[in-house]
């Protein structure tokens, strides 16, 4: 059974890593109107990236929750650090409270770690997020992300949280995400 799947749906989800640009052009425009119709209220003015690995977590063949894996090598106190960035964290509302979206993040973070091999995860969340992260092995560090938007370099005003993939420890210093966010 899968770690952390409600026991009535476990035998019937399926989870599907895919490079986000080979996925169908239809399957692309559902996901890309879904998180916009999520997304586009909480962080209006915002340019965001899109992403370079999709996960998606299936039940019975539905698409029920996505996570997205953004492959980037940042800057962290002058120092080049690669990263998976985490974004596009959502389930569906009728599907939400069954463990689906903390599937996909561990499926995210075992593939970014050991399959991509980079150094942390990185993703950006509000506060009333960050105990269902830390539950997931994320921590919160205290630099603000600085990252590119059309008119220059801005601060986001996010909690930006990390994990460590190779046991090394989060550098200290500014952060700059080097592109848009995620
Ligand atoms: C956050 C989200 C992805 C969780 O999906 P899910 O499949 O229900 O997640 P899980 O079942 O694995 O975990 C559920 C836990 O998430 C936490 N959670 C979800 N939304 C939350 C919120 N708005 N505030 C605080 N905690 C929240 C709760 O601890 C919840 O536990 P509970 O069911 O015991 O109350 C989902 O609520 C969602 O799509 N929200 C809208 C999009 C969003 O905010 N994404 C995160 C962007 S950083």
């Amino acid at each position: 059974m899968l770690r952390g799947a409600d026991s009535e749906i476990a035998q019937s989800i399926s989870i599907e890593i895919q490079p986000t640009r080979t996925l169908p052009e239809e399957v692309q425009n559902h996901i890309g109107e879904w998180m916009h119709r999520i997304f586009a209220g909480m962080d209006v003015g915002i340019e965001w990236a899109g992403g370079d690995w999709s996960i998606l977590v299936h039940v019975n063949g539905e698409l029920v929750s996505h996570v997205n894996i953004v492959d980037r090598v940042v800057r962290v106190g002058g120092r080049d650090v690669r990263l998976g960035g985490i974004g596009n964290v959502a389930t569906l509302e009728t599907w939400q409270g069954r463990g689906l979206a903390s599937i996909g993040m561990r499926t995210a973070q075992a593939f970014m770690c050991d399959e991509l091999g980079v150094d942390f995860g990185l993703l950006l969340c509000e506060e009333d997020l960050i105990p269902f992260y830390r539950r997931l092995g994320w921590q919160v560090v205290s630099e603000p992300a600085v990252v590119d938007q059309p008119g220059g370099k801005v601060t986001l005003h996010h909690i930006v949280m990390v994990i460590s993939c190779q046991q090394s420890e989060w550098p200290s210093g500014a952060i700059d995400l080097c592109g848009l966010p995620w």
